[in-house]
């Protein structure tokens, strides 16, 4: 039995699997209820504990060549200490193995995908020092074929440019994503950035004009560009870079099948143009540095997993009363539902969920009444699988883990789970990915005539998303909202 750990970086998790069955995988933020925890708790390793007892930990990164580049860096501390940490929470005791990150990363792609072959793409801010990397993976294993090291980082740029424009980095780059469809793309501010930011800008290859560890808040824009024109001229600056650089693997690399993995796979506008590349494409739902805790056990084993889906954290023993959701939400509410296991990955995909009514003008209303979201957000929408392609324009079969961007076929009808350019990031579902959730979507279209839910995360404004039942009690005292 095998113990992954992503640690002492943006979002600790763990993942214990035993041969091909990942057991568990949790986020620590879940247990110490402190969002994008960088480190381990005791908690945790106690449910952990509840599955198994590991023999080997695979550490998700190599603590040597992390130091020496943050020493480089001059970032602070620049010390890794993995062995102190794991003293800490007690798993001092068991022989470790430290794996490469954007290794960990293409591994967690790669193994848990159906593929036997596969061109896999890895972005992300920085691992050790790769920055990009692109591998070629097969039943020999996985092997390097191109990277990029830092300081030049396509994943840093646009973090740069969400804290440039007021948001966390290394958290809140879907709001600058979520406002790039606010503002205006144009020729000559995409070119401005371009020329300020970049020597050379090609794909994949590239070079950065300074290295943007500590943001770009010094840049001075063009007196006429705002916050979301801004926004959109970085968003298009990513899209060009990955496109470019998937059309380059799919020249290069022999595989049909493609798989994307780094946090900038979390960009699901970008994902929607690479899948029109790629008609075989893999991203795993958890592609940042938490989902690594698998992808260090994979890149161990080198073996696939049996991937189920990412329903692999903490249990809520306890049946849904369905009928009584259908009632609330007929009568025009907000539920909540907290059951079975909870998300390996940063979306609420039905066990942790906040659900509505999506018809109608007033829906986004009444869930940001709770949410308190930007105005500007929409919210998601749930579908029955086989009705997807009736409501909106899909750019890949199946989208179970909200990944992907679809135009919205009836915006008037659904404004609510709509972006301002007409877009939802769609989530198909199946029995198969989670049979309770798709009983409750089939008896509200039963019912309503409309096969999708809007579907938000289950969450106290600030806090990770609810884990334990107990979790879910507090959300319905301090926000008013039913959780069954
Ligand atoms: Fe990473």
């Amino acid at each position: 039995m095998l113990l992954g750990i992503t640690s002492q970086n943006h979002d600790a998790s763990m993942a214990l699997i035993d041969g091909d069955k990942i057991l568990w995988a949790a986020h620590a933020e879940r247990y110490s209820r402190i969002k994008n925890d960088t480190l381990l708790n005791e908690e945790m390793i106690k449910e952990m504990r509840e599955y198994g007892e590991p023999k080997q930990i695979l550490w998700f990164e190599q603590p040597f060549p992390k130091s020496l580049r943050k020493l480089w860096a001059g970032q602070r501390p620049w010390l890794c200490k993995p062995r102190e940490e794991l003293k800490k929470v007690g798993l001092n005791h068991l022989p470790v193995e430290y794996i490469d990150h954007h290794e960990s990363h293409a591994a967690a792609g790669f193994y848990t995908s159906k593929f036997q072959d596969a061109s896999v793409l890895v972005a992300d801010a920085v691992g050790e020092w790769a920055t990009v990397s692109i591998w070629e993976a097969s039943s020999k294993g996985l092997k390097l074929k191109w990277h990029k090291i830092y300081p030049d980082s396509i994943g840093l740029f646009y973090t740069a440019f969400t804290q440039y424009l007021g948001l966390k980095p290394n958290e809140e780059e879907y709001i600058l994503m979520g406002m790039a469809a606010f503002g205006k793309k144009y020729s000559s501010l995409i070119d401005k950035i371009k020329d300020d930011f970049f020597v050379k800008f090609e794909g994949p290859d590239f070079k950065l004009r300074h290295n943007l560890h500590r943001g770009c808040k010094w840049w001075v824009r063009p007196e006429d560009a705002t916050d979301y024109d801004i926004a959109a001229c970085v968003q298009a600056i990513m899209e060009e870079y990955l496109l470019r650089t998937t059309e380059w693997i799919k020249r290069t690399l022999p595989s049909e099948n493609f798989v994307f993995m780094g946090g900038c796979a979390l960009n699901c506008v970008a994902n929607s143009l690479l899948a029109k590349i790629y008609k075989n494409i893999w991203i795993m739902p958890n592609p940042g540095d938490a989902g690594s805790a698998i992808g260090a056990v994979a890149a161990h084993t080198k073996k696939h997993l049996d991937w189920q889906g990412p329903y692999l954290g903490t249990d809520i023993k306890q049946d849904l009363d369905i009928d009584t959701v259908i009632n609330e939400l007929l009568s025009g509410n907000v539920v909540g539902v907290a059951n079975g296991r909870a998300e390996f990955g940063p979306r609420a995909l039905g066990n942790r969920s906040l659900l509505c009514d999506p018809r109608g003008p007033d829906a986004k209303d009444r869930m940001n009444a709770i949410k308190c979201r930007e105005k500007f957000r929409p919210f998601a929408p749930a579908v029955l699988e086989e009705y997807a392609f009736d409501h909106f324009e899909m750019p890949v079969k199946v989208s179970p883990y909200m990944q992907f961007v679809a135009q919205c076929r009836d915006p008037r009808s659904f404004p609510g789970i709509c972006h301002q350019d007409k877009s939802s990031r769609v989530q198909t579902v199946n029995t198969a990915d989670n049979p309770t959730f798709r009983k409750l979507l089939e008896v509200w279209y039963e019912k309503t005539g409309c096969p999708m839910l809007m579907n938000t995360s289950l969450n106290i404004k600030g806090e990770p998303l609810v884990n334990t039942w107990k979790d879910a009690k507090r959300f319905e005292i301090l926000n008013g909202v039913k959780v069954f």
